[in-house]
């Protein structure tokens, strides 16, 4: 939504409104939206109502602005200014004329820790797993344009089946992205849309195996998407340790595999960055036996205080495979991501997907070549690093007051951090029978590979959750824990 940076507090406020975000209660008042012209103001009146009463609104959340609102929900501005001062002289509401308008301190249910934390759907009160972002940032009214103006654009042939590795439109967008952005070698020739990381994988596996390949190496700890994907294939996985610089070549080289799949940018889900030298040595080692790198850049765009780490796939673009998606800075759901290979594979990938899915769907690929045409992809990646970085300083700030003597490593980049705790918390099951029974969903850096060190090391995703709720949800983790 447009609505950046409304969850503060008024002038008059009562200090930062630590409750819900905004951007969670907004979600409510999207059906309201689409209700029949007649009910329409009505409707959003009871769903901001019910926002507030449930304290999915907290009491000082500021609202959006009813232009913003408006052009979020895509209903007329009268609407949103209606229902703001019908509820404002209910109660629920306050406003300070000209300066905004504030969730009412009148209706308050609950403290705001209960609030902040109430149980999502299965008990949880705190979930820190890994993986997904922020889903309430995905940028709905410039999408929506984009879409309007895609199908006002588009002429009918284009709706036909579209070029197996995309269109042409979006590959040469993509190119500019992946060059200026991540340093890639991006040929729009060379490009192939995907639906995800997922399915860039799949498709190097079945090229893979049909060249004869039986096993890739893969990273240990890593993500175990990797292995299941290449096993789908019919390829099995040997797991390679990692060492301070990235993947550990040694063991890469007495391991036989002639491809290999890493995330050299932000290691996944240790968070280390390759180094410069251990780049150097597994592209000669790619090299020498005529293997291939399978870069997976899941999150490359997001940095926070180190410089961009550029794509190893610009050192070489004839041994490594690079990867990458939409999943992370825009949602997952929208299953679009890009494949670049060396050209020595490129018909093999093509025909590979062509034969899987005829390509991906065309509507989606003009939308997202119209996105970053105009330069709205590169606003939400400013947004989404803005926000990501507020909340992974949350999170470390909330380790150092909770658990004191916490060392936090892999914070310069990414949408999750490792956090080594003390011994004194442990052991480690302890640790998680107390977490799970307090609600705390958390994972154990073991649960990533086979390789791992014992100790109390926790993966912990935060992009995905508010400054207050990290605080409360380490808060929450520290109190199962104590003894
Ligand atoms: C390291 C890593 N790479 C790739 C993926 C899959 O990404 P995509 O949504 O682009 O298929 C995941 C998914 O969780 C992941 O953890």
């Amino acid at each position: 939504m447009t609505s950046s940076g409304t969850n503060r507090s008024g002038p008059a406020g009562p200090g930062p409104s630590d409750g819900a975000p905004w951007a969670a209660a907004w979600e409510l008042l999207l059906p309201a939206a689409s209700a029949p012209a007649r009910a329409r103001g009505r409707t959003l009146q009871a769903a901001l109502r019910e926002a507030v009463r449930t304290g999915r609104l907290a009491p000082g959340t500021r609202l959006p602005s009813s232009r913003e609102l408006a052009a979020d929900l895509g209903v007329s501005r009268g609407l949103v200014t209606e229902a703001y001062e019908q509820l404002t002289a209910e109660g629920y509401l306050r406003s300070d004329r000209g300066a905004g308008t504030w969730v009412g301190d009148a209706v308050r249910a609950a403290g705001p820790r209960a609030r902040d934390l109430a149980p999502r759907s299965s008990g949880t009160r705190a979930d820190f797993v890994p993986g997904t972002p922020d889903l309430s940032l995905f940028p709905r009214a410039a999408w929506a344009a984009a879409h309007r103006g895609v199908l006002a654009e588009l002429p009918h042939h284009a709706l036909g089946y579209p070029d197996p590795r995309g269109l042409p439109r979006l590959r040469t967008a993509l190119a500019e992205l992946l060059a200026r952005r991540r340093g890639v070698v991006a040929d729009p020739e060379r490009i192939v849309v995907v639906s995800g990381v997922a399915q860039a994988m799949a498709l190097l596996g079945l090229v893979l195996h049909a060249r004869g390949l039986r096993t890739v190496g893969v990273e240990d700890p890593g993500s175990p998407e990797h292995g299941a994907l290449y096993a789908s294939a019919g390829i099995g996985t040997v797991p390679l340790p990692l060492d301070d610089e990235g993947l550990a070549v040694g063991p890469l080289k007495a391991s036989g595999v002639r491809a290999v799949v890493t995330t050299p940018a932000h290691q996944f889900p240790t968070g280390i960055a390759c180094s410069a030298r251990r780049r150097t040595e597994l592209l000669d080692w790619a090299r020498s036996v005529d293997g291939l790198v399978i870069e997976d850049d899941y999150d490359g765009d997001f940095r926070y205080d180190r410089a961009p780490v550029g794509a190893l796939q610009g050192l070489d673009p004839g041994h490594v495979a690079y990867t990458g998606s939409v999943s992370k800075s825009l949602a997952p759901g929208l299953r679009l991501g890009w494949l670049l290979v060396p050209a020595s594979l490129r018909e093999e990938v093509v025909e590979r997907k062509r034969t899987m899915d005829l390509g991906n769907p065309v509507l989606d690929q003009a939308l997202l070549a119209r996105f970053l045409e105009r330069g709205d992809y590169d606003r939400q990646l400013r947004r989404c690093q803005r926000a990501y970085r507020e909340r992974r300083d949350a999170l470390v700030t909330a380790l150092a007051a909770y658990f004191p003597g916490a060392k936090v490593s892999g914070v310069a980049a990414g949408l999750h951090a490792i956090a080594a705790l003390p011994e004194r918390y442990g052991p480690l099951d302890r640790f998680l029978e107390r977490t799970r029974a307090a609600g705390v969903a958390v994972r154990p850096l073991a649960q990533y590979g086979t390789a791992v060190e014992d100790g109390l090391r926790l993966v912990l995703g935060y992009a995905h959750l508010s400054p207050a709720r990290i605080r409360d949800g380490v808060a929450l983790m520290a109190d199962a824990v104590r003894d």
